[in-house]
């Protein structure tokens, strides 16, 4: 039997209008669709043919552990399927795609990654905030805010990150807003800070919570924020004031003007 081939496809952030043009294309021909939980489930409907398996991962509760959404990428691949591996945002950001890479590797299954746009620069894009301006920022770091086990024990080193760059971009941070806010501005960034936290970027649910590093915490704490959210932190914050597009409205207790 001819060994079929395995698209790692980035989704997008979840509008899904943001899924690229070969993206939708690899879906449309897929006998076999393995999705996260972050996936628009739209999306599944141009893959009518395929197969659908859910690898979603919940917080705190791995639905499939990685060893096995790899196995199940080998699996039907050798079986001579098209599977498409449909990922949220980009697959090579935060999502594990380059493990599933490295396995279908190992395997010699072909493959191919079709990247995708990634929530750490639409959530922020959808809620007015460009990550660089000219006279503003330029430049930016996108970090896991999850503990320090997080990307195979990796530590974010926050005191070098504090003051490195201008815009930071925080995705799996909600948990540990309140430390890493201490941590930068132990670390040399002004509690004045301006910071945007947005939930479900893109999508008709998104929503948006303004503060400074001195007051995220609290303010996310009383709009009893919950994931998904990106983090954005730094002066292209306030660009939001006038460039606002997508959802004029903050919560209520979310504005600091
Ligand atoms: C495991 S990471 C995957 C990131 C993904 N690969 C990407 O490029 O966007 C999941 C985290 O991405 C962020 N995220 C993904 N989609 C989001 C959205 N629509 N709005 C806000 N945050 C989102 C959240 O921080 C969430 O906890």
């Amino acid at each position: 039997m001819r060994v079929g081939s395995v698209a790692l496809v980035g989704a997008g952030p979840g509008d899904p209008g943001l899924i690229t043009v070969r993206g939708l294309e690899r879906l449309r021909r897929a006998d076999v669709v393995v999705y996260d939980r972050l996936v628009d489930r739209r999306l599944l409907d141009e893959a009518p043919r395929a197969r659908r398996i859910f690898a979603g991962k919940a917080r705190g509760a791995h639905a499939l552990p990685q060893e096995q959404i790899n196995a199940l990428l080998v699996r039907h691949a050798r079986r001579g399927r098209r599977v498409v591996r449909l990922k949220g945002g980009d697959p090579f950001v935060f999502g594990r795609g380059g493990e599933e890479a490295e396995a279908l590797a190992r395997a010699r299954i072909p493959f191919e990654v079709v990247p995708g746009v990634t929530s750490a620069v639409a959530a922020p894009a959808y809620a007015g905030i460009p990550l660089t301006h000219r006279g503003v920022a330029s430049s930016f770091a996108v970090v896991t805010g999850h503990g320090c086990a997080s990307e195979r024990g990796r530590p974010v080193d926050w005191a070098r990150l504090a003051t490195a760059v201008d815009t930071l971009v925080v995705l799996m941070g909600l948990e540990r807003l309140a430390e890493i806010a201490r941590e930068l501005v132990a670390r040399g960034r002004p509690a004045a800070t301006p910071v945007a936290l947005v939930r479900w970027g893109t999508t008709d649910w998104q929503e948006t919570v303004i503060g400074t590093l001195g007051d995220i915490a609290t303010r996310a704490r009383r709009a009893r924020l919950e994931p998904p959210v990106v983090a954005v932190i730094g002066d292209v914050v306030a660009l939001r004031d006038r460039l606002a597009w997508f959802d004029e409205q903050t919560l209520p207790l979310g504005a600091v003007r």
